[in-house]
């Protein structure tokens, strides 16, 4: 509603046009009937000339008016789709990450682009047509009344039979349509499925039994069209031939009235030219109850989304004055399911926190509630003494260098990719961050070099490629708090141990939050936790950790020797 406001001086046209369109088709039946009683039966032959070019010019007009108002109708839906768009666009980059967690971005896509213009469409075009079919009608219908009665009543009889049989089609047509369009996308993913996992399709020689699986979704595909088309094909059939019908029933019926003398035949003439124009609304009333319905049920989707109350508020401080991090209680409470539970620790400016755990135990979650991409249910995280909640986002997420445990590059070159945290970066420091990284050396023997397009549609890259870039990525934003979130888990030991030489001599420049599974890359952390389920069940330096003989001290002896954890103590 609040789109479609924005847009009065489109509405104007649109309705203007309408009227005018009405008028026009009210007026040029009585053209018809004058030709057929002046002209051709009263023998007024000197009428003939202004007759037919009063009728031609009526004809243009009407051409005009159904140009503009389609054009302005159709500019309206598409002006509100748009704006809705970008709208609902941007609250969804707003949204925490439970809600991507409910919501696959297929669902959000679809959401973005066809429930819009869905609801676009139903305020424009749509919206307009039903509004013009509802005046039409009563306009022809009065029209009609005036010259014929009993012709009325024949329309009125039934016109309802042919809109509720139209509705009717188009309703299980609707029904129809939506299981084409879910099959379509099981078809798909079928298809897509064993494409993208062709290797593993062959290796298990399951070739045979895709291809089967493909053909009985293809096939099921195959039934819903046909049916489709010989559903529509019996109610086209039968609008089509109601709609003949009203028309045979309202000529017998004037037919009777002339014989009788009690209509001339150009009353009757121009009588039909009125049931004409009361046919055809009745034919697309069904499509149109339908568009509006399936645009109600969009709007209820997006409805949904602008509703949703976990979103998250930033705050209005746009500048972190210092880098101290201080987690105090947190706890994560999801789906009465204890993600977090009581979490505290400081990483002081230059310091390095190692965060160590299972699988599954939170420490990603930890990292993510760090930059509000979700907050805590309880408990409070500050930096620079202040509640993470007063910065703007903006602010708070300048403060992080995150190399995130799932790694996602954009289809970009590797110098934009390694400069997306601000592009004014001068390629020297992208360039010293790439070899801080051990990026360099891959990088520079793609075929363009640091111009190489990469990501997903670009070079293939491998995992611990991909891994190094992501740490460029991040040592060039240069931000006061470091957090690598798994990020040297696809090296060799080797390039870790570099990288780790390099990040060694950031520390003290630096804040770091280390995640990781291997005991090299935490144990020179000033302070390591050790999560188990959510919470903090050991913490301390590498050396008291292994004087406790608890879990760190195991995951030491499971990664190197018993004898080198006794030697290292
Ligand atoms: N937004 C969320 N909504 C619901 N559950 C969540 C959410 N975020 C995390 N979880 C759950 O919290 C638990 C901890 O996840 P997390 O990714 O933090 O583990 P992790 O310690 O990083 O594990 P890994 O070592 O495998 O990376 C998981 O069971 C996960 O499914
Ligand atoms: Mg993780």
């Amino acid at each position: 509603m609040v789109y479609a406001a924005r847009h009065k001086g489109l509405y104007l046209i649109a309705f203007l046009m309408l009227f005018g369109g009405i008028a026009l088709d009210a007026v040029i039946p009585s053209f018809v009937r004058k030709l057929v009683d002046d002209v051709m039966i009263g023998q007024k032959t000197g009428e003939l000339m202004t007759l037919l070019l009063s009728m031609l010019g009526c004809f243009v007009l009407r051409g005009v008016t159904d140009y503009l108002q389609e054009f302005s109708s159709d500019k309206v839906g598409w002006k509100v789709a748009e704006d809705a768009r970008v709208d609902l666009f941007e609250h969804i980059e707003g949204e925490d990450q439970t809600f991507f967690r409910e919501n696959t971005p297929g669902e959000l896509m679809s959401r973005v682009k066809r429930d819009t213009e869905s609801v676009g469409t139903t305020f424009g075009f749509i919206g307009i047509f039903m509004i013009q079919i509802i005046i039409h009608v009563i306009v022809m219908l009065a029209c009609l009344a005036r010259l014929s009665l009993p012709m009325a009543l024949v329309c009125i009889v039934l016109m309802p039979f042919i809109a509720v049989l139209g509705y009717k089609g188009e309703k299980k047509g609707d029904a129809l349509y939506g299981d084409i369009s879910e099959e379509t996308a099981t078809m798909n993913k079928t298809a897509g499925e064993a494409i993208s996992g062709i290797r593993t399709v062959k290796a298990f020689n399951k070739e045979e039994h895709e291809k089967k699986r493909f053909e009985k979704r293809n096939k099921h595909f195959f039934d819903l069209s046909v049916r489709l088309e010989w559903m529509f094909g019996n109610c086209d059939a039968g609008v089509s031939f109601l709609g003949r019908a009203m028309l045979f029933l309202s000529i017998l019926a004037g037919g009777l009235l002339v014989i009788s003398k009690k209509m001339s035949l150009g009353t009757l003439a121009s009588s039909v030219e009125y049931v004409n124009n009361l046919v055809w609304p009745m034919m697309e009333i069904g499509w149109i109850l339908n568009e509006i319905s399936s645009a109600m049920a969009s709007s209820k989707k997006i409805d949904n989304i602008f509703k949703r109350k976990s979103r998250l508020t930033e705050g209005t401080i746009d500048s972190v004055a210092d880098d101290e991090l201080v987690f105090s209680h947190v706890g994560l409470n999801l789906e009465d399911t204890m993600i977090l539970d009581d979490i505290s620790f400081t990483v002081s400016s230059g310091k390095t926190l190692g965060i160590m755990g299972a699988t599954g135990s939170g420490k990603s979650t930890i990292t993510n509630l760090a930059l509000r991409f979700l907050d805590p249910t309880s408990g409070t995280i500050l930096l620079g003494g202040r509640p993470s909640t007063d910065y703007t986002f903006h602010a708070l997420r300048s403060a992080f260098s995150i190399v995130t445990q799932d790694i996602f590059l954009f289809s970009d070159t590797a110098m934009n990719n390694i400069k997306i945290g601000n592009p004014d970066m001068s390629d020297q420091i992208a360039m010293h961050a790439a070899a801080s990284a051990k990026a360099d050396g891959f990088i520079t023997h793609l075929e363009e070099g640091y111009s190489t397009v990469i990501g997903e549609k670009g070079v293939g890259l491998s995992g611990g490629q991909k891994q190094r870039l992501c740490i460029a990525r991040a040592l060039a934003k240069n931000a006061p708090i470091l957090i690598l979130d798994d990020s040297t888990s696809a090296l060799d030991m080797e390039t870790e141990r570099e990288i780790q030489h390099e990040l060694h001599a950031l520390e003290h420049k630096q804040s770091t939050i280390i995640v990781a599974h291997r005991i090299s890359a935490v144990r020179r952390a000033d302070e390591i936790i050790y999560l188990d389920r959510g919470r903090i069940v050991e913490r301390g330096t590498h050396q008291s950790l292994m004087a406790m003989h608890g879990r760190y001290y195991e995951t030491f002896v499971a990664q190197y020797s018993k004898e080198d954890a006794d030697g290292s103590k």
